[in-house]
């Protein structure tokens, strides 16, 4: 059994993360979405992480092998304790590239877990979750980059916190 995750912060799930984990489920028999902690974005969190998971079960509905999780602490133990060899993540750019290289060398040095990367589909090159949150704070139309239920919810929250 070929078994991979796909993590990321998910604030929410967008179009392009959806495009990665699509492609990784006809890669792998089994893909496991991590939700896990990007410290560096902790303080601009908009759902949490119930809500996150909510929504990316509702996402990823239509892929019978993947499935969704929450996780608090390393990477790697994640990994170990899910059996799981291989992370997937998308690379959308040059800039990903850099950090994106660190963590894979790092979570390699760590326990030998490997990490594949994907190219982004141009379609969503542009796109991540922290510019779909400020244009949508600021009244822009981001319905065609988000699952519907995620627009949905997106929309929702923003009222709250500007009502
Ligand atoms: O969507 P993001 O914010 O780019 O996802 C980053 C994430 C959550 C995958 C990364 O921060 C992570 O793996 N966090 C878990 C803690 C960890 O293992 N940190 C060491 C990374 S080398």
């Amino acid at each position: 059994m070929r078994k991979a995750v796909c993590p990321g912060s998910f604030d929410p799930v967008t179009n392009g993360h959806i495009d990665i984990v699509s492609r990784a489920s006809q890669l792998f028999d089994e893909v496991v979405v991590a939700i896990g902690v990007n410290k560096a974005k902790a303080s601009a969190r908009l759902f949490s992480a119930e809500e996150r998971m909510e929504m990316l079960e509702k996402a990823c509905a239509d892929f019978p092998n993947v499935t969704v999780a929450g996780f608090d602490g390393l990477l790697t133990t994640f990994c170990e304790q899910h059996g799981i060899r291989a992370i997937v993540k998308g690379l959308r750019a040059v800039s990903d590239f850099d950090y994106e290289l660190q963590m894979a060398q790092m979570n390699h040095g760590l326990t030998g877990v490997e990490t594949l990367f994907v190219p982004t589909s141009p379609t969503y090159s542009f796109l991540s979750s922290t510019l779909v949150k400020e244009v949508a704070s600021l009244g822009g139309d981001v319905s065609h980059l988000l699952p519907a239920v995620v627009h949905g919810r997106l929309v929702e929250r923003i009222a709250e916190r500007q009502g």
